[in-house]
Parts: structure tokens; C-alpha cells; sequence
């Protein structure tokens, strides 16, 4: 069982600018969370209780006033600095220390992934002992990702990182599971034509060696990302739908960590308290009171 999962909170969120210039890109609201909400519930939907959180060196205090320690979602959140920008597979370089030689799992900050038997997935994901496990999901442009393109057998046969002209319409997420080989591969990889540390790099490794599970995301979920001015109000409105229409909350880790045991009632109550008399606090007392089965 993957006990451990990074979240990579840090760039420079260019495609953001001037609305990045002085703050983080995860930090600001999807709707009515901090972005970042929405991929540390992810990992608690995994099981994964053990986080870190690693972002630029100006930016790291206002995740740790956010999260603390995070005893109040029932996990642990140590933060580390990522000093320069140098590629995403540098998470597991920057924090060998704290993975000591375990497996890990790694959420980019600014996606997002919502639907049905999401957790079944995910657990799914995080109990395979051996090799690496990401996701695809069909999108129309798709030259902005990492691009996986299958043989005829419905097997993965290749990624390539933000092809000119993409051979299938199948991204790969920011969502992968590693075996405890995750660090010593990292560090085989070398800077790409960009100067970073590619995370399709890391995953290409376990292609080759065949140990890379590709799971399809289907049409019933939702996967977003939100990089750019059209994508973060897409997501703050997809949010915002489902919320208002179910009455049902999208990626809130205090809601998780209750549904997953991480927290009792008394503590989801307590939550609800400090964020306040919002729409969402009232929700998270109702279901601290058992109002939402
Ligand atoms: C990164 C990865 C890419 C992946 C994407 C998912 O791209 O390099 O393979 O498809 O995240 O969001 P970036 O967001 O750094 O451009």
C-alpha cells in the first residue's frame, strides 16, 4: 500500500501572469477552496496519509499557515522548497529524505480529478506493490500533456511530452503512483531540450521495463487542470455546478478525511468552525451531524 504522496505546488504559473506575479497558482480559489484543496483530497482518497508539499521558497509559509501539520485532517504535511523550477520528476530528488526509500505517489497541484468510484481507483492504484500507475483521459488538445498512444491491443506503447502533432487524444494526468524504485530512477533522468527533469521521462522507464499500468479515465469523470485564465474558471464553474445542484462537495480534504476515518465528527466540527459561517462550513457541520448520508 502506497503510504506517501507529494504534492508539487510550486512554478511559476506564467500562464497565470499578472494574477501569479505575488501569489502561488495553487493557492488561489476554484470556486470556494484553495486549488490545492482539490489535489490533497485526491491523495486522501487514495489512503495516502503521509504528504509533502513542495513549493518555491517565498510561497512554502502560506502553505504551512494553511495546513499546519495537518493533525486537524488526521495525516502528517511536511513541506520542502523547490528553489528553482527545475521539472516535475525533481520532487523525488528534492525529497528522497523524507520518501526514505518507500513508494510515492505525486499529485500536481493544479489538477483535478472528480467522479464516480474515483476511490475504488485510486485504492486500486496505491495497493499495486509493483511498478507505476497513471491515468489517461481523452481531451482535444491534447499537444499540452503528456500524450500516451496505444497499439492495437489497447497497450501502452509510447509517451511523449507535449508532442507537435499528438498520435492519440490521450493525455496522461498529473496524478502517478510509484513502487519504492521512484528515487533511484529519477535519478537517471537527464534535463530535456526544456532543461527539465520530465516527468513522462520517469514514466517512459517504467514502460520500457513494462511495469507502467495506464488506467483510462472514462467519459463519467472529470479531469481538469487549472493553468490558465479559461481552465481555472471552467473548474471554479464545474465546482460551483455540481455543488450548488447535489449539495455535495467537490474536493474538500475535511470532508474526506471524515468519510475515510481519518477524523471523527467532534473534529469535522471543529473544522467547520474555523472556516466559518460559509456556505461551506454550514455544509461540513451538516455532515458532521449526519445530515448528508
Ligand atoms: C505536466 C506534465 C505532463 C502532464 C501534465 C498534466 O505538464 O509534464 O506530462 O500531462 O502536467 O497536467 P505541465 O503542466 O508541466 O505543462
Amino acid at each position: 500500500m502506497i503510504k506517501k504522496g507529494i504534492i508539487l505546488a510550486g512554478g511559476s504559473g506564467t500562464r497565470l501572469h499578472p494574477t501569479t506575479l505575488a501569489t502561488s497558482k495553487q493557492l488561489l480559489p476554484v470556486f470556494d477552496k484553495p486549488m490545492i484543496y482539490y489535489s490533497l483530497s485526491t491523495l486522501l482518497l487514495a489512503g495516502i496519509r503521509q504528504i509533502l508539499i513542495i513549493s518555491t521558497p517565498a510561497d512554502l509559509p502560506q502553505y504551512r499557515r494553511l495546513f499546519h501539520d495537518g493533525s486537524h485532517l488526521g495525516i502528517t504535511i511536511s513541506y520542502a522548497e523547490q528553489p528553482t523550477p527545475d521539472g516535475l520528476a525533481q520532487a523525488f530528488l528534492i525529497g528522497e529524505t523524507w520518501i526514505a526509500g518507500e513508494a510515492c505517489a505525486l499529485v500536481l497541484g493544479d489538477n483535478f480529478i472528480h467522479g464516480d468510484h474515483l476511490s475504488t481507483l485510486l485504492s486500486a492504484a496505491a495497493s499495486r506493490p509493483e511498478g507505476a500507475t497513471v491515468f489517461a483521459y481523452q481531451v482535444r488538445d491534447a499537444e499540452r500533456y503528456g500524450v500516451v498512444s496505444f497499439n492495437a491491443d489497447g497497450k501502452a506503447i509510447r509517451i511523449i511530452e507535449k508532442p507537435v502533432r499528438p498520435e492519440s487524444a490521450w493525455a496522461v494526468t498529473g496524478l502517478y503512483f510509484y513502487d519504492a524504485r521512484v528515487t533511484e530512477l529519477a535519478k537517471t533522468i537527464k534535463p530535456s531540450a526544456r532543461g527539465e527533469l520530465e516527468i513522462t521521462d520517469l514514466n517512459q522507464l517504467y514502460l520500457v521495463e513494462g511495469t507502467l499500468h495506464v488506467e483510462k479515465l472514462g467519459r463519467g469523470t472529470a479531469w481538469l487542470d487549472a493553468g490558465t485564465p479559461d481552465s481555472l474558471l471552467q473548474a471554479a464553474t464545474f465546482v460551483q455546478t455540481i455543488q450548488t445542484r447535489q449539495g455535495n462537495l467537490v474536493g474538500c480534504p475535511e470532508e474526506v478525511a471524515y468519510r475515510m476515518g481519518f477524523i471523527d465528527a467532534a473534529m469535522l466540527r471543529e473544522n467547520a468552525k474555523a472556516i466559518g459561517k460559509t456556505e461551506l462550513g454550514r455544509i461540513l457541520t451538516e455532515i458532521a451531524d449526519g445530515l448528508h448520508p
